[in-house]
């Protein structure tokens, strides 16, 4: 399989170093060209590549944008896509962020809104596991403090796919349900970067209370924000805190 990777910030970097270390090409690319990314792709061995360029010809495309980001991409870039190529939204809402959006605002699930921008279906996945944490947290399959991911979309065998992907990457992962239901795994929801096990995670879904996400997403910002360049095992306490 081949990857191509939009938005090799925080997250982006992450998931592409996982990539690679699982044996995979990857093509990445930003809003500012090929040329800014020499020093990544020194690091990570991934492909500079423009926005056209990394959307083509691969298995697999993440989209690992800030929310206020996604309009901004070219319009109908996925057009040049293969209508098999997989397409992940890694995306998160935050208003501090992303500017108030009405439609999300309103209560609309964050991915169908993505859906809508980008003209394709998509499979909503690694958006709960904070980026220290998906360096640190990945484990062989079996182990009991393997930490399990949500995976949503209305594609049954592209989840299966991506779950296969996810374990390769060292993470068990549970069908959270269709792209409209991803709501479940949005921040303020239970399972929003609170690394659970698979039996936790599965538990936890069945618990998420759509009416209390934004005010919950708002409490865990306060209590995690302080620690977004801490370590893995800082960033446990301060959510164990929360
Ligand atoms: N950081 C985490 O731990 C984490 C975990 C899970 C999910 N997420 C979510 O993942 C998304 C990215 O988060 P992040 O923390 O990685 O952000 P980030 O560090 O700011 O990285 C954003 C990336 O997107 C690129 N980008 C921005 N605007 C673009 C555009 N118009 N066209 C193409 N590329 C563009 C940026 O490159 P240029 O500015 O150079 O174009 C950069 O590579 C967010 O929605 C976030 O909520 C983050």
């Amino acid at each position: 399989m081949n990857f191509g990777v939009i938005g090799p910030g925080d997250i982006g970097e992450v998931i592409i170093m996982k990539l690679r270390d699982a044996g995979y090409p990857v093509k990445m690319a930003n809003s500012r060209g090929p040329a800014s990314l020499k020093d990544l792709a020194a690091k990570t061995g991934a492909t500079p590549a423009s926005l056209e360029q990394v959307v083509q010809d691969v298995d697999v495309l993440f989209i690992v944008v800030p929310q206020k980001a996604i309009p901004a991409l070219p319009k109908g870039l996925l057009k040049k896509a293969r209508k098999e190529t997989i397409v992940i939204d890694v995306g998160n809402y935050y208003p501090f962020r992303d500017g108030r959006i009405a439609e999300l605002e309103n209560g609309l699930t964050e991915s169908v809104w993505v859906e809508r921008q980008i003209g394709r279906p998509m499979v909503k996945v690694l958006n709960t596991i904070a980026s220290k944490a998906l360096i640190a947290a990945g484990r062989p399959a079996g182990s009991r403090d393997r930490v399990a991911l949500p995976i949503s979309g209305d594609n049954t065998k592209a989840k299966e796919i991506v779950a296969q992907l996810i374990d390769r990457i060292g993470f068990d992962s549970v069908d959270a349900g269709t792209i409209a239901e991803s709501w479940r795994q949005q921040p303020g929801s239970p399972v929003y970067c609170t690394n659970p096990t698979k039996d936790e995670l599965q538990s936890w879904l069945k618990k998420v209370a759509r009416s209390s996400l934004a005010t919950n997403r708002e409490r865990a910002l306060k209590a995690f924000y302080p620690t977004r360049d801490a370590d893995y095992q800082a960033q446990i306490e301060a959510i164990d805190r929360y």
